[in-house]
């Protein structure tokens, strides 16, 4: 059944449509006003690859999007749009050049006064996040970022002066963004200069114990400094199904799930599980638990938040193996199609996953990324614009809304929805300009070439419906 303006399918009026972006993928300006450098900034080749000395040219991040000069006019896109939400991140760097300074840079601090003045000019509310992807560079190398006890001091004073900086102008908050993936993603992830393949389980769950502490303490800050604000966890949400019915494969299953929900237990229950604590046993693992940790542990999130792309299979047969795109584990589900970065495309994994956090947590949920990362052809249309036809796309997003229905059918409470990379940008994985998950196309190449206009492709209308109709313009299969 294909149905058009669908009565059937119903958002809250208070849902939060919008888009999400991170400040190191778009705000290019990576040396100016103050700004210290960060783990990106010398990472050209994405989340996985190798690390610089120096800055690179070949790192696109560099120059991002240059929305750090260019935003207004991006601000003015997504108000056409008609955004109530806009997710970015606050460059630590920019705040705290070293991270390990005293004193704030204020022409750091002014830029996302503005930013933020932007966004309410429009009546567009920022959902902030503290740290996406981006230690500063002086912390990882000095510290060895999250091993090391003092980020937590170093991170409490950041967020104590941009809560405060902020509290009029921030009403949403994310602590960390996609927590869990320092599991695999140690340097990027929680700035671990130690090699991954160096890196003991020891250490990565130490780094792991401070990033929670630190998050509670953001919590507890944020709850005294802004009482009328939320602020919740970022997870990756990866669904994990059992690639066959071999109960081998489900206790597998259940492993992998685990090691994911350890980090939404512990924010929303404010105590380890047991599972966990089973593990470090087995592995050797012991935890310094400073006094007082347990207590600031008990500070638990407002919202659960999470990025969704993607499910995935589990399975213990080891001639199964794994396929591109899976880079935090686990096997492709023959049942599923994938993008051209061979990420699984399961719109269905999205109502499930949903659900699943819902029945766990019992607390309001917000999809803060969601979107399909693909190559788009820049072309003029019959009415000489230039555009993309990015319908591809627009079928992702429709099916993965329409799950989000089923899951508000289900009794689950969400919050709100802001979809990956709003505007073009660099990739988190690839670096990469050419994976592209925009309603605006940015004329930037993987070469560097490109005078970085902004046009909008046809989804960008696309979504200017659904947010005006509140969903109703989706189409049901
Ligand atoms: C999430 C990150 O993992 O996925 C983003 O929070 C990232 O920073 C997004 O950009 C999409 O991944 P990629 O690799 O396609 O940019």
């Amino acid at each position: 059944m294909n149905k058009d303006n669908n009565p059937t399918l119903h958002f809250p009026d208070s849902f939060l449509w919008g888009g999400a972006v991170a400040a190191n993928q778009i705000e290019g300006a990576y040396n100016e006003d103050g700004k210290g450098l960060s783990t990106q900034d010398v990472s050209p080749k994405g989340i996985m690859g190798p690390i610089t000395e120096y800055p690179t040219e070949e790192n696109l991040k560099l120059v991002g999007i240059d929305f750090y000069h260019r935003y207004k006019e991006d601000v003015k896109l997504f108000a056409e749009m008609g955004f109530k939400v806009f997710r970015t991140s606050i460059a630590w760097s920019r705040i705290f050049p070293n991270g390990d300074d005293l004193v704030p840079n204020e022409k750091g601090l002014q830029f996302y006064d503005e930013l933020f003045d932007e966004c309410h000019k429009y009546g567009i509310e920022p959902l902030v996040t503290l740290s996406h992807y981006e230690t500063p560079l002086h912390l990882s190398k000095q510290y060895n970022g999250w091993v090391n006890r003092r980020l937590v001091e170093f991170y409490t004073r950041y967020v104590t002066v941009v809560f405060n900086r902020y509290k009029d102008k921030v009403k949403y908050w994310l602590t960390f963004n996609e927590i869990n993936s320092i599991l695999e993603a140690p340097f990027m992830s929680g700035g671990i200069y130690t090699p991954k393949e160096q890196l003991t389980k020891q250490d990565l769950y130490q780094a792991v114990h401070h990033e929670l502490v630190a998050s509670a303490a953001a919590v507890k800050l944020c709850h005294e400094i802004i009482p009328d604000a939320k602020i919740g966890c970022m997870m990756l949400a990866l669904p994990t199904y059992p690639l066959t019915p071999n109960p081998n494969d489900v206790i597998a299953t259940m492993h992998y799930e685990h090691k994911n929900y350890f980090f939404g237990d512990v924010h929303v229950r404010g105590v380890y599980p047991g599972y966990m604590k089973r593990y470090f046993r087995e592995h050797g693992i012991t935890i310094e638990i400073e006094p007082g940790d347990e207590e600031m542990l008990l500070n638990t999130v407002d919202f659960i938040s999470f990025s969704y792309y993607m499910s995935n299979c589990e399975t213990t047969d080891p001639s199964v193996v794994s396929g591109p795109g899976n880079i935090f584990g686990g096997v492709p589900n023959p049942h599923l199609e994938a993008s051209e970065w061979g990420w699984q495309i399961d719109p269905q994994g999205l109502r499930y996953v949903l659900n699943m956090l819902y029945d766990r947590y019992q607390k309001p949920l917000f999809i803060v990324e969601n979107g399909l990362g693909a190559v788009d052809e820049l072309i003029v249309n019959d009415a000489g614009e230039k555009t993309v036809e990015d319908d591809y796309r627009i079928q992702y997003l429709n099916d993965h809304l329409v799950q989000v229905v089923e899951a508000i059918e289900d009794g689950v409470d969400v919050m709100g929805y802001t979809s990956w990379g709003c505007i073009d940008l660099v990739s988190a994985s690839s670096a990469q300009l050419k994976k592209r998950y925009g309603y605006i196309y940015v004329d930037r190449n993987d070469d560097g070439s490109g005078t970085l206009e902004r046009y909008r492709k046809k989804s960008f209308h696309w979504y200017k419906q659904v947010i005006a109709t509140n969903g109703k313009s989706l189409r049901v299969k």
